[in-house]
């Protein structure tokens, strides 16, 4: 991807509002309160900044955008049939949470964070080794495709059901990131559910961030009142997937 295009989805602001967790309750559980976190508030829009409705999805899609960080990737996928509902997780340290269901009129858009839980495999304006493939593309990282997949090391996650693991050498799923629909059917990201990888990641590509955002000041700035998206093959220069 060019980096015109790249830096169309960096994030425009970084006030730190936390969302009042009673706006979301009974959109996500966790155990103990340690496997959810709220952020600010984020609509998804497209490049040019319009907000994104999530029926106008593309089905099947990797959509990729900047939450809760300017420089933590999420994937945004329009499934082809509804999710699964009430999923219970573990992370690998044997927290349990409930991954609830997908969100839009029939419970098919679902949010993860793009940061693959083995060993932090991510989309860069490069490349991309982690997706969603699509039912009709084979993948040698599981026996049917509809999934998450990471290239690496042939991690499969469940993109119907938390990102729960299918295989692979991923130890514990994605984290999601939870999704409001409004009324008007348009999409809002409100919190992370799940075991995120954020600290690790901040230090393992130190030298990433510094080249892709400017610094690791500017990587952390934490997103705030839009976060845009584009297509993953729009923001990395090569995709692979095996
Ligand atoms: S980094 Fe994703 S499977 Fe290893």
């Amino acid at each position: 991807m060019e980096r015109r295009n790249f830096l169309k989805i960096m994030a425009a602001g970084a006030a730190v509002v936390a969302v009042n967790p009673s706006l979301i309750r009974g959109t996500l559980y966790a155990d103990d309160g340690r496997l959810y976190v709220t952020y600010e508030k984020a609509q998804i829009v497209d490049a040019s900044g319009t907000p994104i409705k999530a029926s106008s999805l593309e089905k099947e899609m990797t959509y990729i955008f900047n939450y809760p960080y300017a420089s933590t990737p999420c994937m945004l996928i329009n499934l082809p049939e509804s999710t699964q509902q009430e999923v219970e997780l573990k992370s690998e340290t044997g927290e349990s949470y409930v991954w609830k269901n997908g969100v839009g009129k029939d419970r098919t858009v679902v949010a993860y964070v793009a940061i693959c839980a083995h060993q932090m495999t991510h989309p860069t304006p490069n490349d991309s080794f982690i997706q969603y493939v699509p039912k009709s593309k084979p993948t040698m990282a599981y026996s049917k495709s509809g999934i998450i997949v990471c290239s690496s090391h042939l991690s499969a996650y469940d993109a119907a059901a938390g990102a729960k693991v299918l295989g692979g050498a991923a130890t514990q799923p994605l984290a999601a990131v939870v999704l409001n629909v409004a009324e008007d059917d348009t999409i809002w990201a409100v919190g992370i559910l799940g075991p995120d990888k954020f600290q690790d990641y901040f230090k393992s590509f130190k030298p990433e961030l510094k080249e892709f955002y400017g610094g690791i000041a500017q990587a952390k700035q934490l997103v705030s009142i839009s976060a845009k998206t584009v297509k993953l093959s729009e923001f990395s220069k090569e995709v692979i997937q095996y």
